[in-house]
């Protein structure tokens, strides 16, 4: 198992060295490492089990260090920038030579997200490098949303848990690309699309590619848990698994049942993506055959959340 601790001078220095640091951020944890060090980053695929065509983003202090991982800003990016970084937001941009192609998986360009975190901003400033980091999870498994989740399943292969409590958004960031200087979707995420339209005006949705997706986080079945899960209309779901064992995700009703987690009781959309994660975690945990689950309303962060859902159910 891995030491976890806030140790931020400790996390510092094994990344210097050149080694792998899980780290807080407000969406999921990350498994980071040098993104300007070929050697660093084929640890993360290799910890993770990645395929290497599944390109990895790359985190930085602030705007301000941009220039020097992407060629070019696009103004809608600036403006995106502008208004949500720090925060849950991965702008895909064509990068710099300086960026190792390993990282992008050899496509000409690059992910590069700020961080809203306390530790992990100010772990980032104090080093001279950014940061390489998918979510600190086995390829295709349910991103983790706190220390132990890494532990679990990544403990022996990282040198430190850098420990910044539970996830506050629990959903990965939104990745936005742009297409003639116009934005496009690669990917739900803890920012709705609704917030990136008023400021960037009308976006594009590619977020479904089947084959050769630009982001693998559109591959169908993704983000799943390792139980079946079969997402419906609960009441009749449980009606038809009648007598079996199953657990039950709902977003704010109680469904009676011992295997029931609800995300959110009072219908809080943002805490039910702060919940999401581990609720499937727990779930799959428990000695159930099937978990039946409901989507969300459709809408500001739920888009996302059912995006997740759906990939889980494909799994
Ligand atoms: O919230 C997050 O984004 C978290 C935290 C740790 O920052 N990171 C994360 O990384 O979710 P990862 O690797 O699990 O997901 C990043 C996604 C992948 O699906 C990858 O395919 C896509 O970003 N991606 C990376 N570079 C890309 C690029 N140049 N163009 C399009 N998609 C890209
Ligand atoms: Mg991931």
């Amino acid at each position: 198992m891995a030491r976890i601790g806030t140790d931020i001078d400790h996390a510092r220095r094994l990344l210097e060295a050149g080694e792998l640091v899980a780290i807080p951020t407000e969406t999921v944890y990350g498994l980071a490492g040098n993104a300007l060090r070929a050697d660093a980053v084929a640890k993360i695929f290799a910890a993770k089990n990645r395929p290497q065509f599944d390109p990895l983003i790359i985190h930085v202090p602030d705007l301000g260090s941009v220039p020097a991982y992407a060629a070019d800003i696009p103004p809608a990016a600036r403006l995106l920038a502008e208004a949500y970084w720090p925060g849950p937001l991965t702008l895909v941009l064509e990068k710099r030579d300086i960026v190792p192609d390993l990282v992008t998986s050899g496509l000409s360009t690059v992910g590069i997200r700020c961080p809203n975190h306390t530790l992990t901003r100010t772990l980032l400033q104090s080093l001279a490098f950014p940061l390489a980091a998918p979510s600190a999870n086995p390829f295709g498994y349910v991103s983790p949303t706190e220390a132990a989740h890494v532990n679990e399943q990544l403990g022996d292969r990282i040198a430190y848990i850098l420990d910044g409590g539970k996830c506050p958004v629990g959903i990965e960031s939104t990745i936005v690309g742009f297409e003639h200087g116009r934005p496009v979707v690669y990917r739900l995420g803890g920012l709705s699309v609704e917030d990136i339209e008023r400021v960037a005006g009308q976006v594009s949705m590619q977020t479904n590619a089947s084959s050769d997706p630009r982001a693998p986080g559109q591959l169908k079945s993704h983000y799943a848990p390792a139980r079946h899960l079969i997402l419906g209309n609960l009441p009749d779901l449980l009606q038809q698994y009648a007598g079996r064992s199953v657990g039950v995700l709902s977003f704010k009703t109680s469904y009676e049942h011992h295997d029931n987690i609800i995300l959110s009781p009072s219908g809080n959309m943002q805490e039910a993506a702060q919940n999401l994660f581990a609720a499937l975690r727990t779930l799959d945990k428990r000695k159930v055959d099937v978990i039946l689950a409901e989507t969300v309303p459709d809408n500001g962060l739920g888009r996302a959340i059912n995006d997740r859902l759906r990939r889980a159910a494909a799994g």
